[in-house]
């Protein structure tokens, strides 16, 4: 019986997981540096970026990310406001790196869609909203760089719903824009904010006086109108439509300027979801259950390149995770013991004496979690859903030094454990295949290799361009069809079949001619 516990249901409530989604350069960064900045977590604005410089100069293979200006890693950080407890994941801006983010949006109950106002939607935006949607996952839409030349607003809002196909329902409205922009007029109770800074100041409509003379005579004509329009032609905000993921609130500002992050981080408390049921073999898990579950949707390793430690990042989904507890590894079957685990403020972690459902802590192990493990207190039960997607591009490794085979094999499965890469090993034997979505990750595995191995290596293409895991309800016809090219078949990390195809004709002529055979582009890691 999984009846809540007495005890959950306040920390529960207070919780707000979520991540930012957005197109590179629409504000990012700056956003979370502020939101962080607003919520406590950090002394001063720019921290982020600084403490992630000297991140990178203490870990040699991160000089990837440090050369070409691009975050490789994902981490969380956790910051309170208002009584309400924020975990904020971040997630690798480049696309290479879209694997990692679209695993990190399991772990989410909601996210914040930043749009760069000049911009309107942009392509990355439009991928990460899609798999929000596959997830039901709650989006609250930013629109920053106010300050700056914009699109018109009502233009904005139609684009969100043209290109999302998704309702809109502004909730604050800008006090001009570009260099006249002075703040944000709340719709819903008449108040306005000028700085994050400052506390709301309610007024008298959009015509108030104080509102007039923040702005040119010209443009406040144009506020009063525009108010008037919004309130009049706007949709009511439904929260249930949002919960669904169809509806979104919009608020505007500017994350350089202080403005507009605060209406935010009171949006996120008032209509994101505390952490939401998850999806486990079987059943649901709520996450006022009294006993402790969770999954890794995360691994990684060398934030402390002096130890081989490996961090897992876990979504606690229901119960309490106590320091010290035993947990059981549920792929295993075995007990773990919960020594260590930690909570992430900014870049600075700390031991973690408890975590609530919607929590995330690191778990430091030696390579016993992988990406996907359900960890509970004793329960058999598996969360299904963190992806794995067939990789685009398909290499063979070979190690420069011929006697480091075998080395070579345990560190590829390493990585692949933390999902770096995925590893093929193919069944007649040859040497293993890696795949990758985006071609930084393999700049990233040969760094990593050659810094924490000591492998040199090289990649070699493949005659393979297109892959597919196979399944079947008739194992007789997956063995005829591997014995036929036993070099295009081979097993995952999980030794799970995987055909590989020269082109994506070949792979369709296959599936027209094996209808038995379902042929897979995402799987679900085990
Ligand atoms: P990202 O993580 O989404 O890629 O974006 P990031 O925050 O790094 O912001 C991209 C650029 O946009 C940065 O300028 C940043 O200062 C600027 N920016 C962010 N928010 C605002 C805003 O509200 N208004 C204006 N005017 N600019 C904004 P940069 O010059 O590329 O980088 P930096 O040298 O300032 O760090």
């Amino acid at each position: 019986m999984n009846a809540p516990a007495s005890g959950l249901a306040d920390p529960v409530s207070r919780r707000r997981t979520f991540a930012i989604i957005s197109h590179p350069d629409a504000g990012k960064t700056t956003l979370t540096e502020k939101l962080l900045l607003f919520g406590g977590a950090i002394q001063l604005a720019g921290e982020v970026k600084a403490k992630r410089n000297q991140r990178q100069t203490r870990s040699d293979w991160m000089g990837i990310e440090r050369e070409r200006g691009i975050s490789v890693v994902t981490s969380v950080m956790t910051f309170e406001y208002g009584g309400w407890v924020f975990n904020l994941l971040d997630t690798p801006g480049h696309e290479d790196f879209s694997e990692d983010t679209y695993r990190t949006l399991t772990a989410v109950d909601a996210a914040v869609m930043v749009l760069d106002a000049a911009k309107g939607i942009e392509a990355r935006t439009l991928k990460l909203v899609e798999v929000c949607r596959l997830r039901d996952i709650p989006i609250v839409t930013f629109i920053n760089k106010m300050d700056r030349e914009t699109m018109d607003p009502f233009d904005l809002l139609d684009d969100i719903e043209k290109t999302l196909a998704m309702d809109t329902t502004p909730m604050t409205w800008p006090i001009g824009r570009g260099r006249a922009f002075a703040g944000t007029y709340d719709l819903t109770r008449s108040a306005i904010r000028l700085k994050d800074a400052e506390e709301a100041v309610a007024v008298n409509g959009p015509q108030d006086s104080r509102i007039e003379a923040l702005l040119p005579e010209a443009d406040f004509q144009q506020f009063v109108g525009e108010v008037e329009l919004a309130a009049g032609a706007a949709k009511p905000f439904v929260r249930q439509s949002f919960l669904e993921g169809h509806h979104t609130p919009v608020y505007w500002g500017s994350a350089l300027r202080d403005m507009g992050v605060k209406d935010l981080i009171e949006a996120l408390g008032t209509f994101a979801p505390s952490p939401r049921e998850q999806k486990a073999d079987g059943r649901m898990v709520t996450a006022t259950e009294e006993r402790m579950t969770g999954f890794v949707f995360k691994i990684q390793a060398n934030m402390d390149p002096n130890h081989r430690d490996r961090i897992a990042f876990m979504r606690v989904c229901s119960g309490k995770l106590q320091r010290g507890m035993k947990a059981k590894l549920v792929r295993t079957g075995k007990p773990m013991s919960l020594h260590t685990p930690q909570f992430f403020f900014a870049q600075d972690r700390s031991i973690a004496d408890e975590a609530f459902a919607g929590d995330i802590v690191g778990i430091p192990n030696h390579g016993t979690l992988r990406i996907g493990d359900t960890l509970t207190e004793g329960e058999d039960l598996v969360f299904r859903g963190v992806p794995s997607f067939a990789p685009e591009i398909l290499r063979r490794v070979r190690a420069a030094d011929a006697m480091k085979a075998k080395k070579l094999k345990e560190a590829l499965q390493q990585m692949a454990e933390e999902g770096v890469v995925q590893v093929f090993l193919p069944f007649d034997g040859s040497q293993a295949i890696v795949g990758v979505v985006g071609s930084l990750q393999l700049d990233v595995l040969a760094e990593r290799l050659k810094n924490e191995y000591g492998l040199e290596i090289s990649f070699e293409t493949t005659r393979f361009a297109v892959c597919r895991w196979v399944s079947t309800a008739e194992p007789a016809k997956l063995d005829e069809f591997s014995r036929r090219d036993s070099s295009a078949m081979a097993r995952d990390l999980d030794g799970d079949p995987v055909y590989m195809a020269t082109s994506p004709y070949s792979l369709r002529y296959e599936e027209e001619r094996w209808p038995m055979l379902k042929f897979t582009d995402v799987k679900d890691y085990q």
